[in-house]
């Protein structure tokens, strides 16, 4: 008998089921392996609007959007119109080689006009991953450009989620990303997390706190030398580290830092782009000023995969101005500017503007955030934070000072499937549970997300009593 049988003995499923097979066949990312051999998946089998059902029939309202992507919900009927008219049309091009396609042309032109900076030039890949991977590569190719081949280094912060391929996980912040994979890579390094609640230190005030980050931040450039570092890279509001809101002022305070030293701003608006934090992108909500920027997830609302990087007009001169020495701009994929992805992607904006998307998550955010608050106060809640419609709830032993149950103790992750027992999607980064919810959700189902939650919450309290861990 293999390991991997071993573990399959363990559940019900008959091989020819769809469970079953899964287990004989998937490597499921970021999943305890062992654990799904006994456990078993979730079959989806359908969705609509903002609730998502399972291959049992049981109804869920899908409170984290999928992956924090599935911004204008499920079963857009003109989105795979839009995709089979254009898949009929013409269902692949390229953009090498100077090729090109009317919707890739189209929604660049779009995403230029949206855009919080002044975006130059868009280039497109197929994921959140690649598109960070595509930002470093830039800002190597720029720097060796402007003759400062030394200028490489790029900061992110630890808790940071910046995705998984070998330079992207390099840039995320979390300890899981990094063990058995030998990374970070050299050159990437990670400066302080801003989440008071958990980082500040005893007697410390906010203000001290965001003083102390400004530091860090300067001594590790300084460390390092300021003309080894080329580029900070930060998500607005961190999503998969724990939706993190920085203290007031923090990115206006970190960017006077960045500018003394010629630093670029990488804006990573995979999560907060498309009206997630009240306004259309993160970097509004939270006062950036991005170098670059990189999309994804909403661009789409994950009717099929694009993701976009946003650069100013002076790198790509700087690039242009190289072609004669270097030829090819050598950096692309297969499927960059994929036409049914660029017409999908173009019609989910349209149809946001034409539903008033963004004003109509800025109200529900509004609400959203107000209802959490009945949880401020509640024995195992530490802190509610977010903004607009990105939030989470921390469970804690105890809220002041903060006292985090062992991580062993599995209290968040409890909490997560109560909420799926009760019908509501919501997932737990540790002991923080996030909420981003479609943003077409409304007032009612905010109740019943807010409802369900409050059960689960409740529910964990007996189970933490039961097993003692209070
Ligand atoms: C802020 C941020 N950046 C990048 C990524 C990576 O995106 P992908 O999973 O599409 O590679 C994610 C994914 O969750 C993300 O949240």
């Amino acid at each position: 008998m293999t390991e991997l049988s071993k573990f399959a003995t363990h559940n019900e499923y008959p091989n020819d089921s769809i469970e079953g097979m899964d287990l004989q066949h998937l490597l499921h990312p970021s999943t305890n392996l062992a654990q799904h051999q006994q456990q078993g998946p979730v079959v989806h089998e359908s969705a609509s609007g903002v609730y998502i059902r399972d291959n049992h029939g049981k109804q869920y309202l899908e409170g984290m959007a999928g992956l924090w992507c599935t911004a204008i919900g499920y079963g857009q009927e003109e989105l795979a119109k839009v995709a089979y008219e254009q898949m009929v049309k013409l269902n692949y091009s390229q953009l090498f080689a100077g090729r090109t396609n009317e919707p890739s042309v189209l929604l660049a032109e779009k995403l230029k006009a949206m855009a919080p900076f002044d975006a130059g030039r868009v280039f497109f890949g197929l994921s959140g991953s690649d598109a960070n991977d595509t930002q470093i590569k830039l800002i190597w190719y720029y720097n060796n450009a402007l003759g400062r081949p030394e200028k490489k280094k790029i900061i992110s912060r630890k808790r940071g989620y910046h995705g998984v391929t070998v330079a992207s996980g390099s840039l995320t912040g979390l300890p899981p990303f990094h063990a058995a994979f030998d990374l970070p890579i050299p050159g990437v390094l990670h400066t302080s997390s801003p989440h008071f609640y958990s980082e500040g230190l005893p007697g410390e005030s906010e203000a001290e706190f965001l003083q102390r980050l400004v530091d860090d931040l300067e001594g590790m450039i300084e460390q390092e030398g300021p003309e080894t570092v080329a580029a900070f890279i930060a998500e607005p509001i961190m999503g998969a580290g724990g939706v993190v809101v920085p203290p007031e002022n923090y990115f206006p305070r970190i960017q006077q830092v960045l500018d003394k030293y010629d630093i670029a701003f990488i804006d990573d608006e995979v999560i907060c782009g498309f009206g997630r934090t009240g306004q259309p992108f993160g970097a509004q909500t939270l006062d950036i000023k991005p170098t670059t920027m990189s999309i994804a997830k909403a661009l789409s609302s994950a009717y099929l995969p694009i993701s976009a990087v946003l650069m100013p007009e002076f790198m790509y001169e700087a690039f242009a101005d190289r072609s004669g020495e270097l030829g090819n701009f050598a950096h692309g994929f297969t499927y960059s500017g994929h036409p049914v992805c660029a017409a999908v992607a173009l019609r989910n904006l349209e149809l946001m503007e034409e539903m008033d998307l963004f004003n109509h998550a800025a109200r529900m955010g509004e609400i959203l955030q107000q209802r959490l608050q009945q949880f401020v106060g509640h024995p195992l809640v530490g802190e509610v934070r977010g903004k607009g419609l990105i939030a989470a709830v921390e469970l804690v032993r105890q809220a002041e000072p903060r006292e985090p149950f062992a991580a062993s103790d599995g209290v968040g992750a409890f909490c997560a499937n109560a909420c799926h027992q009760a019908g509501l999607v919501l997932r737990n980064m540790g002991d923080s549970i996030a909420i981003c919810p479609p943003l077409i959700i409304n007032e009612n189902q905010i109740d019943e997300l807010v409802s369900k939650l409050a059960g689960a919450i409740d529910q964990t309290q007996d189970w933490v009593h039961k097993q003692g861990l209070l």
